[in-house]
């Protein structure tokens, strides 16, 4: 290629992309989001190479990973490099951290066999992160992904816990917007009152609503919601009215 460089470097990367087509066809499809070809993973390191990217002095440079996905976060070198306030997480796979906020040894670990459904959701939202804010190296051999690259089973285990966490959470999102949280205040002249408007729990809406009490099986206690037909409430068994509250009262006085 000497003498030909422009020609030569499009057609190593026209090159690249293909062979990583080829060999993370998977990753491309399930993560890639709104990625080019060039950020595309091109390498496979164990989790000893991953040691040498630690930031120190003497380092290869700075690199992460999370859920086995290798990012180079040499720009995020204040949070990352000697001193910054994440400098544990450098030259390692401690997603796990990334939700329990367990920076201890111990917690530095890929292990995510113990999170829930939801907690695997915003482990993948870091991912996300990572994949808009830096630039992409490649996967690490071991928990997710093998030594050609494809996903472990433990990936896929991971995976359908995403799936069922994104249910989950679209549901509780549903649920939030059909019941939004009531309005509340205490004070120890009056007591307590929970009351609707247009506006509660983080929802703006066209309607009023009424207080009920919502509980949840399996759960104890219940939770204040806003409802918007008081008489359909009626045949929701999980809906309560509050005592000595009317049923078309907005604002609904605690009793003791
Ligand atoms: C589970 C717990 C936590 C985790 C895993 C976590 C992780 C992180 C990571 C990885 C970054 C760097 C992001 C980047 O590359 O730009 C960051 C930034 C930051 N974190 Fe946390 N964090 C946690 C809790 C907290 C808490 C409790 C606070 C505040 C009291 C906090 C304050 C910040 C701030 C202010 C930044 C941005 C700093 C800057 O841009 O200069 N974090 N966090």
């Amino acid at each position: 290629c000497l003498g030909f460089d422009i020609l030569c470097s499009a057609l190593v990367a026209m090159l690249s992309a293909s062979l990583a087509v080829l060999f993370f066809p998977r990753q491309w499809s399930l993560y890639s989001g709104s990625k080019s070809t060039q950020e595309l993973p091109r390498r496979l390191l164990n989790s000893q190479e991953l040691s040498l990217y630690d930031g120190e002095v003497g380092s290869k440079g700075i690199y992460l990973a999370i859920l086995g996905q290798v990012f180079d976060v040499h720009n995020g070198i204040k949070h990352y490099g000697p001193g910054g306030a994440y400098h544990f997480m450098a030259g390692k796979d401690a997603s796990l951290a990334f939700i329990t906020g367990d920076f201890t040894e111990s917690g530095l670990t890929d292990d995510v066999s113990s999170l829930s459904p939801l907690q695997v959701v915003a482990l993948f939202d870091w991912l996300l992160f990572y994949q808009r804010t830096y630039q992409t190296v490649g996967l690490v051999i071991g928990r997710f992904y093998s030594k050609s690259g494809t996903p472990t089973k433990f990936l896929l285990h991971v995976e359908s816990l995403l799936a069922k966490g994104q249910q989950l959470k679209a549901k509780t999102e549903g649920e939030m917007l059909r019941f939004p949280a009531c309005n509340s205040e205490w004070s120890s002249a009056r007591g307590g009152r929970v009351w609707c408007s247009t506006k509660s729990g983080g929802v703006e809406r066209s309607w009023t609503g009424v207080p009920r009490k919502l509980f949840h099986a399996g759960a104890s206690g219940s939770r204040c919601v806003c409802v918007e037909d008081p008489s359909a409430a009626k045949e929701n068994p999980n809906l309560q009215e509050y005592d000595g509250c009317s049923t078309h009262a907005v604002s609904c006085s605690l009793v003791e």
